[in-house]
């Protein structure tokens, strides 16, 4: 039975998991209402937040479950990646109960959790996965998309060992090279004047409005091995066998699309019209300070144009083509036998359809966590930990908060 805490950015959660899929409690308490005001997560703030409330969290994780200090086999943690302060807080409570309770210490990487939080799930399942082959880890790598508002990133994922017994190992195939999907949801959604965190607007607007018009591209990006075979290539002008591109790239790149979005505003003339809708949403919040966009669309019809919920549906069909892609793309490289997708972008219900549709046409089984596993939590920490505690992986009293984490 692990206690698992997580604290990495703007939400304080613990959770207790018994043998890596019995959930025996969840507890999240968020701050997205503290940061909404400032429109982005205040580092300071959050880690003073954290403060307040890792205490009532640990107490009403451990009263929901009906179980003591005594119970617990490990306290997992979260090490990193995410903001220094917020982390510090977790680590700190964490190595200061294990210390307390003689119980050993997980460190577990916030990135692998999103990833087990959908392993889990299959495991809790049963069946059900099984068939599809995705619990199973000893048949071969599973591509996972992890992708959130601090992350885009594709794994490699595969199990080392037997059954209960082995470890998982991850590989990094494709990372973004500049903003994370979920940041280009939020910061499309700020410029539109939209609600926060704007990825669920976004997901909730786009379903009214066309999504075929406005045409946005990714370019494809020049990572350094095409420009060592471009370069390859011109040397070797006129031989018929000179080599062709380079390996195929699975990197991100969601800037673009963002400054595209700006530029249609600009030459659309649409600041007036967002400038009033900002305006409304914030005297509609001043009533209602929990307004979700289906809300807001019934209250404030004449403040979402038909053009806007366009561009916003547009943007979104993009974006979730350009992860297909990439992922779908990565998956078959390597020879991956089943995909995972998660992180807070995997509740977007578009992206959802439109990969379970692709999977199901490719043969290849895909798994995401639900809503609530989808953004984070510390079940999929303790579930991250579980594999780490067969094993005997501990972490000692030297454990310190690491922003730039990475994995594999
Ligand atoms: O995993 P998460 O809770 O925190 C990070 O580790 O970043 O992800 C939060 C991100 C935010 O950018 C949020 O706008 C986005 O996930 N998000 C969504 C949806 N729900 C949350 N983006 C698109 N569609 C959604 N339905
Ligand atoms: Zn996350």
């Amino acid at each position: 039975m692990i206690l698992a805490i997580e604290s990495s950015c703007d939400e304080t959660a613990a959770a207790i998991v018994r043998a890596g899929g019995e959930v025996m409690a969840n507890i999240v308490a968020s701050q997205i209402a503290l940061h909404a005001n400032y429109g982005g997560v205040v580092p300071e703030l959050a880690s003073r937040e954290h403060l307040r409330n890792i205490v009532p969290v640990v107490r009403a994780a451990m009263t929901q479950a009906g179980i003591a200090f005594a119970d617990l086999d490990a306290i997992a943690v979260t090490e990193g990646p995410g903001l220094a302060g917020a982390l510090l807080v977790g680590i700190t409570y964490a190595k200061a109960l294990a210390l307390g309770t003689g119980k050993p210490l997980i460190a577990v990487n916030h990135l692998e959790g999103h990833i087990h939080a959908v392993l889990m799930q299959g495991r809790e399942q049963g069946t059900g996965n099984r068939e599809q082959g995705i619990a199973t880890p000893e048949e071969g790598p599973l591509l996972a998309l992890v992708v959130s508002g601090g992350h885009t990133h594709l794994y490699l994922a595969e199990y080392d060992g037997v059954s209960g017994a082995g470890t998982w190992r991850y590989r990094n195939v494709g990372r973004t090279v500049d903003d994370a999907a979920g940041e280009a949801f939020d910061k499309v959604a700020k410029l539109l004047g939209l609600g926060y965190p704007g990825g669920p607007w976004m997901d909730a607007l786009a379903k009214h409005g066309n999504a075929a018009a406005v045409e946005f591209r990714f370019q494809p990006l020049k990572t350094r091995q095409n420009k060592i075979d471009l370069a390859a290539q011109s040397s070797a002008a006129g031989s018929l066998t000179a080599p062709r591109g380079g390996d195929p790239t699975f990197d991100f790149s969601f800037s673009g699309i963002k400054t595209a979005v700006l530029r249609y505003i600009q030459t659309h003339e649409m600041a007036a019209v967002i400038d009033a809708r900002r305006t409304a949403l914030a005297l509609a919040l001043r009533e209602q300070p929990i307004l979700r966009a289906d809300d807001a669309l019934k209250l404030l019809p004449e403040n979402f144009d038909a053009q806007t919920l366009d561009l916003i549906a547009s943007f979104q069909y993009a974006v979730v083509g350009n992860l297909m892609r990439q992922a779908f793309g990565a998956a078959e490289a390597h020879g991956a036998r089943a995909m995972v997708v998660s992180g807070g972008v995997a509740a977007n219900s578009e992206l959802r359809q439109r990969f379970t549709a692709e999977a199901a046409q490719r043969g290849l089984p895909v798994a995401f966590p639900t809503m609530a596993m989808s953004t984070d939590n510390a079940a999929m920490i303790a579930a991250a930990a579980w594999p780490k505690f067969l094993a005997g992986q501990f972490a000692d009293d030297t454990l310190i908060a690491t922003p730039q984490l990475r994995l594999g």
